[in-house]
C-alpha cells in the first residue's frame, strides 16, 4: 500500500506500530515531508512485521538440518585422464565463451568497509605492494589485459549502495574509467533496509530520515535485475557474470576453466572453493543439504562436524567458501520473473540514530539490528551448480581489517608471495629469507602478465632481483 501524505502515513505506521517515525515531521518542511513520505512507501509493510518478530525481537537458532553432507568438487588440477580431457574441453570451451564476450566481470562494492576505517569506497583503497595502486585500479587492469588477451572489450558490473554510490561514480569519472571506456562499465546501486532498535521500532537516523543500510551481498542478485544491469546484459550478449568481492585484489576474474565447467554442466550458478586452513575457519562450509547445493556459515557448523576427519586425516567439511561465483544471467532473469526472497540474517550493531528528544546518537555498544540477506543463500535454488577448488595462494588475499589478519599489510604480503612463485615458475630467482618469505617488494601488473604461463613468455625483460629489491613489472 502506498501513502501519499503525512496524513495517511500516521494511519499506516500507526497500524504497524511505528508512529515514532513521524515523531518529528510537524517540524519538517514540505520538502522533507515528501522525501519522508517516499522513505515509507520503500518499506515492505507486507512483511515488516514478520520479520521484527521473526528476526529483531527474538534470534532465531540456526536450522541446521539432520541430513547434510560434504559437497562433491572439482580439483584445482584434473586427478585422472577422464577428468583431464573434460577440464580440457572447460577449458576451451570457456576461452571461447570469454573471446565472444560472453562474460562480463561482477564485483560487489556496496559494503561499508567499517572494519578497515577507511573513509570511502573500498575500491578507492590503495594496496598493491610497489605502486600502492587501490584495489578499483588493479581490477580495472586485469580486466584490460584479459581484453586484450581474448580481444574483445569485457563489461565490468559494479554494485554500490546509497552509501558509496555517486562517490564511486566521481572515481570513475575522475580516472577516465581506468582506461576501460565508459560504455564497459556499468555501476548500480543495490537495496537497503531500515535498521530496527531492540525493541523493534525503526530507527531515525535525522528527524527526516529513517536509519538504513545495504540490504547485504544478496541483494545483487534483485539489484541486477531492477537497475536494467541484465538488460544491459542481453544487449551485450553477455550469459555470465562472474561474481566477487571487492575486498580480494588476487581473484581470477576470467578463469576459463571456471567459466566452462560452469557452462558444462549447464549450472546455474557455481562457486570457488579453497581447502580450509583449520576446522573453525571463518568461511563458509559448502555442504549438501536434501541434495541441495548449500552454505552454512562458520558459525552455524556444529564444533563436531566441523572437526570431523576422514581416514586419511582431511576434514570432512573441507570445503570453505570464499565467495567467487559464477551466474548465468538466465538465473536472475528466472528468479527475479517467478519472484524470490532470501532469507535475513540477523546482526547486532551500534547504529547510529536520534533519540526521542531529536539528538543525535553514536553508541558505542551495539543498540539494534541489521537485517542482511546473503548471496551463497541461492545456491540453494538452483538445480546445478559445480564448485572448483581454487588455491589459497593464488586467488584469495582479502583486505578487510585495518591490521594483522586479512588486511592491506597481509593481502600485500601474498601478492608478493603469489607473484614471487609465478617468477619462480619461470626460472627466475626470488631472494627468500630464512623462514621462506620472499626477501622483495614484488609488483606484477596484469598488463605484463596475467598468470604463471604469460609470464614465462616474458622472462627475458626480467631484471635480476636482488634482496631488499622493489621489484615493478609493468
Ligand atoms: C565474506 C563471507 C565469507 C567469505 C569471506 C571471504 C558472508 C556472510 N561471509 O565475509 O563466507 O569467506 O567474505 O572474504 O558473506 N557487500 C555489499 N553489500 C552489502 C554487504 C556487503 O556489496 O550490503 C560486499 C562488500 O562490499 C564486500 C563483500 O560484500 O565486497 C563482503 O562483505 P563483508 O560483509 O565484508 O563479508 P565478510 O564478513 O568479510
Amino acid at each position: 500500500m502506498r501513502v501519499s501524505n503525512i496524513s495517511q502515513a500516521k494511519d499506516l505506521l500507526e497500524q504497524h506500530g511505528q508512529r515514532q517515525i513521524l515523531a518529528f515531521c510537524d517540524e519538517l518542511n514540505d520538502q522533507q515531508q515528501g522525501q519522508l513520505v517516499s522513505q515509507i512507501n520503500k518499506l515492505d509493510f507486507n512483511n515488516l512485521d514478520k520479520w521484527i518478530n521473526e528476526l529483531v525481537l527474538n534470534t532465531p537458532l540456526a536450522d541446521i538440518p539432520d541430513d547434510f553432507k560434504p559437497a562433491p568438487y572439482y580439483k584445482a588440477t584434473p586427478q585422472e585422464n577422464e577428468q583431464k580431457a573434460l577440464y580440457d574441453k572447460a577449458l576451451k570451451l570457456g576461452r571461447e565463451l570469454i573471446s565472444g564476450g560472453k562474460v562480463a566481470a561482477f564485483v560487489v562494492a556496496g559494503g561499508q568497509g567499517t572494519r578497515l576505517g577507511f573513509d570511502g569506497p573500498k575500491g578507492n583503497y590503495p594496496v598493491s605492494p610497489v605502486k600502492n595502486k587501490t584495489l578499483f585500479q588493479l581490477f580495472a587492469e586485469q580486466i584490460k589485459a584479459n581484453s586484450n588477451r581474448y580481444g574483445v572489450d569485457l563489461a565490468w558490473y559494479i554494485m554500490t549502495s546509497p552509501l558509496n554510490d555517486a562517490q564511486t561514480k566521481e572515481i570513475f569519472k575522475e580516472n577516465d574509467y581506468f582506461g576501460l571506456g565508459e560504455d564497459n562499465v556499468f555501476i548500480f546501486q543495490q537495496g537497503t533496509m531500515p535498521n530496527f532498535g531492540f525493541d523493534g521500532k525503526i530507527l531515525m537516523a535525522d528527524k527526516d530520515k529513517i536509519a538504513c543500510s545495504p540490504d547485504g551481498h544478496g541483494g545483487s542478485l534483485k539489484a541486477l535485475f531492477d537497475s536494467g544491469a541484465i538488460d544491459h546484459m542481453k544487449a551485450r550478449g553477455v550469459e555470465y557474470a562472474s561474481y566477487y568481492q571487492v575486498d580480494n585484489p588476487l581473484i581470477n576474474i576470467f578463469d576459463p576453466l571456471f567459466v566452462g565447467l560452469h557452462a558444462l554442466a549447464e549450472a546455474q550458478m557455481s562457486s570457488k572453493t579453497l581447502i580450509k586452513a583449520y576446522p573453525k575457519e571463518k568461511v563458509g562450509n559448502f555442504c549438501i543439504v536434501d541434495g541441495k547445493m548449500t552454505v552454512i556459515e562458520y558459525s552455524d557448523l556444529p564444533d563436531e562436524h566441523a572437526e570431523r576427519k576422514n581416514p586419511d586425516g582431511s576434514l570432512v567439511f573441507e570445503l570453505g567458501s570464499i565467495a567467487i561465483h559464477m551466474v548465468s544471467r538466465s538465473f536472475v532473469e528466472k528468479i527475479n520473473e517467478k519472484g524470490f526472497a532470501l532469507p535475513w540474517h540477523r546482526a547486532e550493531k551500534k547504529i547510529p540514530y536520534i533519540d526521542a528528544q531529536g539528538n543525535k546518537v553514536k553508541p558505542t555498544k551495539p543498540n539494534g539490528v541489521k537485517l542482511e540477506s546473503f548471496v551463497f543463500d541461492a545456491l540453494p535454488m538452483t538445480t546445478s551448480s559445480i564448485i572448483l577448488e581454487t588455491l589459497r595462494e593464488n586467488e584469495f588475499g582479502p583486505v578487510k581489517n585495518a591490521t594483522g589478519i586479512d588486511s592491506a599489510e597481509s593481502s600485500r604480503e601474498l601478492m608478493i608471495a603469489c607473484w614471487a612463485g609465478w617468477l619462480e615458475d619461470a626460472g627466475v630467482k626470488v631472494p627468500r629469507k630464512a623462514d621462506g618469505s620472499v626477501d622483495a617488494v614484488i609488483e606484477i601488473a596484469a598488463g605484463f602478465a596475467l598468470d604463471a604461463d604469460e609470464l614465462k613468455s616474458k622472462v627475458n625483460e626480467i631484471p635480476e632481483i636482488k634482496a631488499g629489491d622493489s621489484v615493478y613489472l609493468g
